[in-house]
């Protein structure tokens, strides 16, 4: 059956409210819409047969690939068997206590059991929840802050939302909550004293947030959340130190460490975890996204022993804990994420992030390094950012209103290739599947060289730039 693309876009632009969209200019029909028919492996195709390379997997979420037979099948044989049942007052299902019981073996020393959702913005709902109910059971019950970072992306839900440190995800929504508080982002590339080396930074950063804790009362804060590597907020990998510092703070205050690794969880830095890549010790674990690399929505947050010990000591206190979700534990959801995880551990893709993502780093830095308007080529594992700046001796930004980034993503679509637009700054993000070889990554580079020189011959022919 062919698809008649106008008249379903048409109707979707009648229907279908979009996450993240100009909502006026999208049911005008004034910026374009995208019926998405299939894909295979790095690909993804649309209803006019345009084949896109897709450079962020989704969201980066599709670590496998798209098109995996093995895990459609793994998903309707959960189905047939047991569709769904829920997880409250000890009911259980076979492939939700093998699931657990992977991800207890995967993840870092001293975690002692998962609660699952759909999404990441409930996983973290869930974060705060047991982190107040964690206080208030140890007698606590002012110790309820929760310190996020600038440019920190942890979902879009209220406490989630409020917990993300960009702005275009409060204004408007009377967001963030009071009780949560943003520190600044271990950003590097963008520090104010150039003769900082990174360590330095980092104790700068550490400084700052134990500033911040002294200010607002340590009797008050209850935990910080953190991605191992900002994602959303323009992929930034945290300098030489970080977590250390950071960690040193929180200990001295008593602060938990919530790991948000909805997408460093399952492999995409080259470790099974972000949290074990740097060392962090988080106290509490998101994920997300790699869990099932998105053919079903499962979300979890692993708690650790310190946490959970309290958690079952308040129930002895207060009865059955008040918390749960129709679909936690959803069997489909965890047959899935058993499906993906053998496919990971298979093909060994973890350590091909490792490998494949040490090519990609090299490949764009010695690829854009030197070109004019790159003042940041970052990443690690399958990250990689580029910052624009239009000069890069001094780190200057584009005048905002030229939309370099955007720009640059519509090119790279010229070249059949998705890379993203970061929604704060001119950054193009890169995060593709697990499955990437080195000639993908070749492709990838090359597209983008190609957009990016494309989208800079058209700022100087307009004269929007002149080279400093
Ligand atoms: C680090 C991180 N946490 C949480 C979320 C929210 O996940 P979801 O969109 O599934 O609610 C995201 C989504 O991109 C994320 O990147």
């Amino acid at each position: 059956m062919t698809i008649d693309t106008k008249k379903l876009l048409e109707i979707d632009r009648k229907n279908v409210f979009h996450a993240s969209t100009h909502l006026k200019q999208y049911a005008s029909g004034e910026i374009p819409g995208r019926i998405i028919t299939g894909g295979k492996g790095m690909r993804i195709t649309d209803s006019e047969g345009v084949e896109l390379l897709d450079a962020f997997a989704g969201l980066y979420c599709v670590n496998i690939g798209y098109g995996r037979t093995e895990m459609a099948e793994a998903i309707y044989e959960q189905a047939k068997k047991l569709a769904y049942y829920h997880t409250y007052a000890g009911h259980t299902n076979e492939a939700l206590v093998e699931l657990s019981e992977r991800i207890i073996t995967m993840a870092p020393a001293g975690m002692s059991k998962v609660y699952y959702g759909m999404s990441g913005s409930d996983a973290n709902e869930t974060q705060l929840k047991l982190v107040w109910y964690y206080n208030n059971a140890r007698g606590l019950p002012a110790k309820k802050k929760i310190i996020s970072r600038d440019r920190g992306y942890h979902g879009s839900s209220i406490a989630s939302g409020s917990m993300t440190g960009l702005p275009l995800f409060h204004s408007h929504f009377d967001l963030p909550l009071e009780r949560i508080k943003h520190t600044i982002a271990p950003y590097y590339y963008r520090r104010e004293d150039d003769n900082m080396s990174e360590l330095e930074f980092s104790k700068f950063c550490a400084g700052k947030l134990e500033e911040m804790i002294l200010e607002e009362g340590p009797d008050t804060v209850a935990a910080m959340i953190g991605e191992p590597v900002l994602g959303t907020g323009g992929i930034v990998p945290p300098p030489e130190g970080y977590w250390a510092e950071i960690r040193k703070v929180l200990d001295k205050y008593d602060v938990l460490l919530i790991a948000d690794e909805v997408v460093t969880g399952f492999g995409r830095l080259g470790s099974d975890f972000g949290s074990l890549h740097y060392n962090m010790k988080p106290d509490l674990i998101t994920i997300a996204k790699g869990l099932t690399s998105a053919y079903q929505p499962l979300s979890g947050v692993i708690v650790g022993e310190k946490v959970w010990s309290v958690l079952e000591d308040g129930t002895d206190q207060w009865g059955a804990i008040g918390h749960g979700y129709t679909y936690s534990g959803h069997p489909i959801g965890a047959a899935a994420a058993l499906c993906n995880l053998d496919i990971i551990a298979r093909e060994k893709l973890v350590r091909n992030a490792r490998d494949t993502g040490a090519y990609l780093q090299q490949r764009m830095r010695e690829t854009f390094a030197d070109h004019p308007i790159i003042g940041d080529s970052r990443g690690v594992g399958l990250m990689h950012a580029l910052e624009f700046s239009s000069n890069k001796s001094k780190r200057e930004h584009f005048n905002p209103n030229l939309k370099v980034g955007p720009q640059i993503a519509a090119a790279c679509l010229e070249e059949g290739l998705i890379a993203r637009a970061m929604p704060h700054g001119d950054i193009l993000g890169f995060a593709p599947p697990l499955i990437a070889t080195p000639a993908d990554i070749d492709s990838i580079v090359e597209r983008t060289e190609r957009a990016v020189n494309r989208v800079t011959d058209k700022l100087i022919s307009s004269g929007d730039w002149v080279a400093p």
